[in-house]
């Protein structure tokens, strides 16, 4: 949600903001903006709509200043208009500022510094801190410390509730910025003799590997000569660089049309990627050093609870299906907005995982954060290194599939679903399951990069059905048992890039309500597998077909469907039941795909979205 750059150095700051923006514009894409500090002046462009936009309008600017911040929103005080859209500048002329996150106290803040004399041109929380940094720098004299600019921030941030990662230029310092967090992701890369902040990785990545993740609660002061970090209560902090592992390339589109298909292509080697270092050398479990859990201990466990948010919360489903199945242990799996505002008792040898991409979903990190005042260990299932909930859980598990950029998730969902299945594996291991078993179930892992690269050459036929199937203007997907999830995320993945209402139900539960919908209108997506449901699936389908329903079916390999049920059939490979759920997932998402582009909807950047949702 909204992505933030900014830059100091010896370059032009310009472009350099502008390709961040490009990079970050999927946090965002409601309007874009652009600030320098040059010639003694803040120079400002900013306009609703893409970072396209902005780009036409800055070359009407003479930009030519090293010094400067940018800003891609994501719309939540004030609608999407120019107005709206950050920086924003003080009203004395003398600060800009852009901000990810949500001031919770901004319209008492905006009622005091009303009666101060300071105005405001915008309806957004964000004008209002700028200007309470106009008022600190006004009403404090100067005491010949280090930094104004830096006090000025630092006293202004202290007046606020809510969430932040900001950027701060101000007139009267050349060459300084000054940048926070409090629960919105920032980091600070260091460069050849230049400094780029950004929300993440992306945007600076081209020009340096080098980064100092920001935690909570610390200030950033940088100058041309260098920077320094410290707390929001004036202690100084060592940074620690870290390196970021992926290059530019990752987070680049190649030869692909968009990041959706990019993504959902390199799903065999995300999940190769996943998998690797950590089967046991004799091929009979999975390890997980990073649980910083030993084998006893993990053995004194007797329940889990998962939290997460979206297609991660899907994943937890399927987790959960699967350590019940194999480890045999209670599983519970809660939204984690739901659980942070619930109260839910939690028994002592309870483990509590978190499950999420970005790592920066402040439902999830919020969960974390209660779980952990509740004394309980946390551990995460994150993809970004370095990330908010990376760094708070206790330990955990990094998915290691590069940057997922395409709003939709793809390879970072079917990675937390191997790495549920690897959960299971290893904590059945722990307990009653036999040697034998484990071996035959790591095979299994081993081989589903290869049965995703098999059910993608499915892509030709997916998108023939996808096209006769895009006139629809409602979907059900129903599936059963560890596929119900994947009917959850298949109806979740259309909705979200194509705008088609779609609705996942277990195929049983259809007729208790959702049966209703079912006419020639409205066509279902089943999931047939083979096995003991086998035939219970096919009983729900009889009684679509009977109701003039069109039904898709995504068949494993050697079933056979009665004559005439399915109107359309993709196959599946049959496999272990621990990788069927990984495998079932691609027909729907590349039917999800073809549907949105035939509807000419813009897969990487649906409407109304964002990816890495850091506002509650
Ligand atoms: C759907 C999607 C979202 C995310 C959700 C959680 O395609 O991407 O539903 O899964 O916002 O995000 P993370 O995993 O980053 O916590």
């Amino acid at each position: 949600m909204c992505g933030i750059v900014g830059y100091v150095g010896k370059q032009k700051a310009a472009s350099i903001i502008l390709e961040g923006l490009k990079r970050l514009e999927y946090r965002g894409y409601d309007s874009a903006g652009l600030c320098l500090l040059q010639g003694g002046q803040l120079d400002l462009a900013k306009k609703a709509g893409r970072v396209e936009v902005l780009v036409k309008e800055v070359a009407r600017h003479r930009f030519i200043g090293t010094t400067g911040i940018g800003h891609t929103r994501w719309a939540t005080h004030g609608g999407v208009t120019d107005a709206n859209a950050h920086p924003h500048i003080s009203s004395d002329g003398k600060f800009a500022l852009i901000h990810n996150g949500v001031i919770e106290n901004y319209a008492q803040i905006k009622t005091f510094l009303l009666t101060k004399g300071y105005t405001f041109k915008s309806e957004t929380d964000t004008e209002v801190l700028c200007n309470l940094i106009a008022y600190h720098y006004a009403k404090e004299p100067d005491d010949g410390g280090a930094s104004r600019l830096l006090e000025c921030v630092r006293k202004a941030l202290r007046h606020v509730d809510g969430t932040y990662g900001i950027a701060v230029l101000g007139v009267d310092f050349p060459d300084e910025l000054v940048a926070a967090r409090k629960a919105s992701p920032l980091l600070l890369g260091v460069g050849d003799g230049e400094y780029i902040i950004a929300s993440d990785a992306s945007a600076l990545i081209s020009r340096t590997q080098n980064v100092v993740y920001l935690k909570d609660g610390e200030l950033v002061h940088i100058t041309a000569a260098g920077f320094t970090i410290t707390t929001l209560d004036q202690a100084d902090v060592s940074p620690v660089v870290d390196k970021i592992t992926w290059t530019i390339s990752d987070a680049e589109l190649g030869s692909h049309a968009n990041f959706m298909e990019k993504e959902i292509y390199e799903q065999p080697v995300a999940l190769e990627n996943t998998m690797r270092g950590r089967f046991s050398e004799d091929g009979s479990t999975a390890n997980f050093g990073g649980l910083n859990l030993s084998a006893a201990e993990l053995r004194q466990i007797d329940r889990f609870m998962f939290c997460a948010c979206g297609s991660a919360w899907h994943a937890c489903l399927v987790a959960e299906h699967l350590i019940e199945r194999y480890a045999r242990l209670p599983v519970e799996v809660d939204y984690a907005s739901e659980f942070r505002y619930r109260n839910s008792p939690l028994d002592r040898n309870t483990l509590f995982f978190v499950m999420s991409q970005s790592g920066e979903t402040i439902d999830t990190l919020a969960a974390l954060r209660e779980a952990k005042r509740k004394g309980y260990r946390v551990l995460a299932i994150n993809n970004v290194v370095g990330s908010s909930i990376a760094r708070e859980a206790d330990g955990g598990v990094y998915q290691h599939v590069g940057p997922e950029i395409g709003v939709a998730s793809t390879k970072a969902f079917t990675s937390q679903l191997l790495l549920g299945a690897m959960m299971a594996l290893y904590v059945a291991r722990l307990r009653d399951m036999s040697f034998n078993d484990g071996v035959q179930y790591v095979n299994a892992l081993k081989g589903a990069p290869d049965l995703v690269r098999k059910t993608l050459l499915q892509a030709p036929h997916i998108k023939a059905i996808a096209e006769r199937y895009s006139g629809y203007s409602d979907i059900l997907f129903l599936g059963r048992l560890s596929l119900f999830p994947i009917a959850l995320e298949g109806a979740l993945k259309l909705k979200e890039i194509s705008y088609i209402h779609a609705e996942g139900y277990p195929a049983a539960e259809m007729k208790h309500g959702p049966i209703a919908l079912i006419s020639e209108k409205c066509p279902s997506v089943f999931f047939v597998p083979k096995g003991e449901i086998f035939n219970k699936i096919v009983s729900s389908m009889q009684e679509i077909k009977a109701r003039k329903g069109k039904i898709i079916a995504i068949v494993t390999e050697g079933c056979e469907l009665p004559a005439g049920l399915a109107d359309e059939v993709i196959p599946i490979p049959d496999c272990h039941e621990a990788v069927l759920p990984i495998v079932a997932t691609v027909p729907v998402q590349l039917l999800s795909y073809y549907i949105a582009l035939k509807l000419k909807c813009d897969v990487d950047k649906p409407r109304n979205l964002a990816k890495s949702v850091t506002v509650e």
